[in-house]
């Protein structure tokens, strides 16, 4: 709903992890280069850890972007899954036939597929994501499609990605054989100060924004504390940072309006249903509120008038003309 305030296209902060908003932290770009390079070198194992919300996913997609037209990729992200039940879904990406009735005839089927495409010169990859999740068994039994080779190379490069505890489980002494089969690893930490503001703005201008400059130097270092860098908390914060923003009609967003969004997320068993009631109260006030029905209007408002009063009064006293007149409009369509 602040799209047009801000003069965005689309919303530069959601929480999806599409490769086409991604920025490019020094550590991102060697993940990644260091990624491509163990697929096109056919390398058995690699292991990619970073912290929840630092990009691991979005990276992967990235990666399966940068590879050629004829690779295969099976991307498996459900780590609940007992060994078979990962098999079932590596064929299905692969597009082989189903209907097997063993784990052998479909492991059979998987080496004659990778054997194929081999001949063909093609690389076939699979990336497990959450692989943390894994238990050590299922983990040991991926190990065995590494046994899928030629005397010169590996018929399929195999990428498992988690949180920082896959490597702890990769030290488990059940997984030694798996562990010196790991050609690669890398990691991706948070981002520093300045990456977080290039990331703010790689995706405000991904999102067609006008001015790449919306958040001052001391919100965006306030943001950077706040989420200590983590990539999915720094795009939480700034879209509610937004959203408070065009609430008050601010063309920058600044320190205490980054303060106001992060009481809002800190404040967690209501935080959601009273920003649903400030999106409410917010497209009431700045996006059709003649396409509402007064009645409804007066009920919505009654209770974002007492869900929000303390934010009401907060907005009111700093004597924002613009918050003033949402206050004004939100008690007198409530009282009339
Ligand atoms: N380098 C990046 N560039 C752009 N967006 C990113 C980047 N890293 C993370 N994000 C965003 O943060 C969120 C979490 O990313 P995700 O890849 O799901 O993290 P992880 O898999 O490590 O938990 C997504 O919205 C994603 O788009
Ligand atoms: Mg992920």
């Amino acid at each position: 709903m602040y799209l047009s305030f801000y003069g965005l296209k689309e919303k530069p902060f959601n929480a999806t992890p599409d490769p086409r908003f991604i920025y490019m932290s020094p550590a991102h770009r060697e993940a990644l280069a260091q990624l491509v390079y163990a697929t096109r070198e056919r390398k058995g194992f690699s292991v990619l850890t970073g912290r929840i919300g630092t990009g691991k996913t979005t990276l992967l997609h990235a990666l399966r972007q940068r590879l050629d037209g004829q690779t295969a990729v099976a991307f498996v992200v459900n780590s609940s899954l007992d060994f078979d039940g990962i098999l079932e879904c590596i064929l299905d990406d692969f597009g082989i036939a189903k209907g097997m009735e063993s784990r052998s005839q479909r492991l059979l089927a998987l080496k004659s597929f990778l054997l194929e495409r081999e001949r063909m010169g093609q690389a076939t990859i699979l990336m497990l994501d959450e692989a943390h999740n894994l238990d050590p068994q299922t983990l040991e039994q991926i190990r065995l499609l590494s046994n899928f080779e030629t005397p010169n190379t590996k018929l399929l490069q195999i990428v498992l990605v988690g949180q920082p505890e896959l490597r702890a489980v990769l030290q488990s002494p059940t997984l030694q054989q798996l562990k010196q089969r790991i050609e690669l690893r890398c990691q991706i930490p948070p981002l520093a100060r300045d990456e977080a503001r290039e990331y703010i703005r790689t995706r405000l201008r991904v999102a067609g924004a006008p001015d790449l400059g919306v958040f001052t130097d001391a919100a965006v270092e306030r943001i950077t504390e706040y989420s200590e860098g983590i990539p999915r908390l720094i795009s939480l914060v700034c879209d509610h940072s937004l959203l408070f923003g065009y609430a008050d009609q601010k063309r920058r967003i600044d320190r205490p309006t980054v303060n106001q969004a992060i009481d809002y997320l800190e404040d967690d068993a209501t935080a959601p249903r009273r920003l649903g009631r400030v999106r409410d109260a917010i497209a009431r006030r700045f996006g059709g509120a003649g396409r509402w029905s007064v009645a409804v209007a007066r009920v919505a408002l009654w209770s974002v008038a007492v869900a929000l009063s303390g934010l009401v009064a907060a907005l009111a006293l700093r004597l924002d003309t613009g918050v003033l007149a949402l206050a004004q409009s939100m008690h007198h369509l409530a009282t009339r």
